[in-house]
């Protein structure tokens, strides 16, 4: 079964990360995928929003670990920044339905989504100093901006997790919602927007977003000291205490 699956449903594209034996981690082949799905549904007219979830337990544990240590020459070309780059240029909004973990990129993705549920199963966590990395998808300049540079530190520098309650009082989260329906008042939701003029729709979502160069600009400057921690000794040295617990 594909490691992503996606459905349309009225003018809503679904996208499903399908990956549980690995905790939904993204490999390259789900990074490329994602994008293609994404790009896809950008271009079809019959499509006016998009839905990101997990399964019911599991967002996603963020970029898988092992490909870290496979594939460290990271450049523009990378599909995690392929992706990263696919999502801040997309045209039409993207609502987040998260369960369980939501790690690393599993967290800074939802910085780039309009809406975001979550049930109390979420847990959040940004550590990238934690593995000797640096943030990424602009969480850098985001992150402060949402939540205020103190409590930024506190989440990027320490990258201890937090919860649903935690991510909606800093507005990481519009709603708590009972685990039962999460997935389906995500899907509502989208499907409201989907219904929307789209054209007035994504030029109301351009305008908000007036500073998109700024955000790619940091992007880019995160991209260069990531590539250069991520074939660092401290780094190579976190990633494989992971894989040997
Ligand atoms: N990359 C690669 N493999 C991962 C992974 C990741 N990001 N997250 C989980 N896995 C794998 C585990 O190695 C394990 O594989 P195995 O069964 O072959 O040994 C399997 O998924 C289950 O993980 P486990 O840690 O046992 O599940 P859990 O429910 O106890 O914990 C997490 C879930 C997400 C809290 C924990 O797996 C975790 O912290 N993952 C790493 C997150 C991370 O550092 N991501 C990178 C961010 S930049």
């Amino acid at each position: 079964m594909s490691t992503i699956q996606i459905q349309d449903e009225q003018g809503v594209r679904i996208i499903t990360i399908n990956r549980p034996d690995k905790r939904n981690a993204l490999n390259l082949d789900m990074y490329t995928q994602l994008t293609e799905y994404l790009i896809q549904g950008e271009s079809d007219n019959g499509i006016n929003a998009f839905m990101i979830k997990g399964q019911t337990d599991c967002f996603t544990s963020g970029n898988d670990v092992a490909d870290f240590l496979k594939n460290s020459n990271l450049g523009p070309d990378h599909p995690a920044f392929k992706f990263l780059f696919t999502l801040l240029d997309l045209d039409k909004p993207i609502v987040a339905a998260v369960t369980g973990a939501a790690v690393g990129i599993g967290t800074t993705l939802l910085l780039h989504c309009d809406l975001v549920y979550a049930d109390n199963s979420a847990k959040f966590q940004l550590p990238f100093v934690n593995l000797a990395l640096v943030p990424e998808a602009g969480a850098s300049l985001l992150l402060p901006r949402l939540v205020g540079p103190q409590k930024a530190a506190e989440l990027l520098l320490l990258g201890e997790s937090f919860n649903a309650d935690d991510a909606y009082q800093m507005n990481l989260v519009n709603k708590i919602i009972p685990s039962d329906s999460l997935f389906d008042y995500a899907k509502t939701q989208a499907i409201k927007l989907a219904q929307k003029p789209p054209q007035a729709l994504q030029a109301s979502r351009k305008l908000m977003r007036y500073d998109q160069e700024i955000v790619r600009a940091q992007m880019n400057k995160e991209l260069k000291e990531f590539a250069i921690r991520l074939q660092s000794d401290e780094a190579k040295e976190r990633f494989q205490a992971f894989l040997n617990r």
